[in-house]
């Protein structure tokens, strides 16, 4: 195979060096407009193929087009690479808005193209585990997730905190729930610094007896990865931050007994053992770029397809109308077309 990467900035280098590695890649090209980048990018990877313009890049006979620029970008070139003929990877978020992805998915499919959107976390051995502790009955029915991604971070020119890092957890929360539904979301924030939200809240709605929230901020002095899922049988940790037990599982729930009135209900606490499992190390950007190799071989979509992505932008795009009417609730048909 032969891959062309666009977008050498912070990101790019680690789809470059991935690619590289795959045994089924034999070049990979680089492109982007920054003469520094592509410097950089000769003296780390000499063996990549560096060009400055997009275009000629697609004349190339290349089967996997990656797109790493700015959010803003996604759609046109993931646009421009389908009608080359290419198949493609698009970094997180998969688009702008969902009418852009929902474009992209249908070009896709007329010309039997396939759409990687790197949801990298989806490929942590962490993220593999939950999924496998929550289909094996384990955890019992999801009731909420709180989930904490703060630190002194990286400010988007295009996007806000809520489209720069809450894509990870939107992601991993419909991993985990495949088959529930989000039926609304309300977001608040600030913008502290210039146009777009340096600090957010989004809440999440189910049509299930679920919530889901998620703080961001760009603009926090500690560095905290942290979500908890609780289940109706057992709670679990996943804390990123923690080098060896980033998973905890805790045999912890809340029982109560059914009375009329509140104050007559029993409710008892169940705290019993907790245990870390051990978790696969291997990069997660390998693993999604075998899986993208593997699914264009074998003509399927991947683990993470482009409908994976517009299900992400309707909540991150039903949080950008809310965000802007101090919270408002916004109601989305998550799965109106990615069933
Ligand atoms: N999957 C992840 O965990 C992860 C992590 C970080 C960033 N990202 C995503 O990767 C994408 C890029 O983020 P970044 O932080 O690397 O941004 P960045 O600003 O550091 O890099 C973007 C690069 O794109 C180049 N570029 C822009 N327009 C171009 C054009 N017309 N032709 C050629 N090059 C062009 C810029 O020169 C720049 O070097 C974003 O979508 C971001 O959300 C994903």
């Amino acid at each position: 195979m032969k891959v062309g990467i666009i977008g050498l900035g912070y990101w790019g280098p680690n789809l470059i060096r991935n690619f590289m590695s795959h045994p089924e890649v034999k070049t990979v090209y680089g492109c982007d407009l920054s003469d520094d980048r592509l410097n950089f990018i000769k003296s780390r990877f000499p063996a990549a193929e560096l060009l400055k313009d997009y275009n000629e890049m697609l004349k190339k006979d290349i089967d996997i087009v990656a797109i790493s620029t700015p959010v803003d970008t996604h759609f046109k070139f993931g646009k421009m690479a389908l009608d080359a003929g290419k198949n493609i990877w698009v970094e997180k978020p998969f688009t702008a808005t969902s009418a852009e992805s929902i474009q992209l998915i249908e070009l896709a499919e007329k010309k039997n193209l396939k759409i990687f959107v790197d949801h990298t976390f989806i490929y942590t051995g962490a993220v593999q585990k939950m999924r496998d502790l929550v289909d094996s009955g384990e955890i019992g029915a999801i009731r909420y997730f709180d989930s904490v991604r703060i630190n002194l971070g990286l400010f988007q020119h295009d996007v806000n905190v809520i489209w720069d890092l809450a894509p990870h957890d939107i992601s991993i929360m419909n991993y985990l729930m495949p088959n529930s539904k989000v039926v609304a979301v309300s977001a608040h924030g600030i913008a502290n610094y210039y146009d777009h939200e340096n600090v957010a809240h989004l809440s999440v709605y189910f049509e299930d007896n679920c919530f889901a929230h998620f703080h961001v901020n760009w603009t926090s002095p500690v560095k905290i990865r942290k979500m908890l899922v609780g289940g109706d049988k057992k709670m679990l940790v996943f804390d990123d931050m923690e080098n060896f037990e980033k998973i905890k599982i805790y045999d912890a729930g809340v029982e109560m007994s059914s009375k009329e009135k509140i104050h007559e209900a029993l409710v008892q606490y169940r705290m019993g053992d907790m245990h870390s499992p051990k978790v696969q190390a291997t990069e997660a950007l390998s693993l999604g770029a075998a899986e993208f190799i593997k699914a264009i071989n074998e003509n399927r979509d991947p683990l993470t397809s482009g409908k994976d992505g517009l299900n992400v932008v309707k909540i991150l795009e039903a949080s950008e109308k809310s965000i802007k009417n101090k919270g408002k609730l916004i109601e989305i048909n998550q799965y109106e077309y990615a069933k």
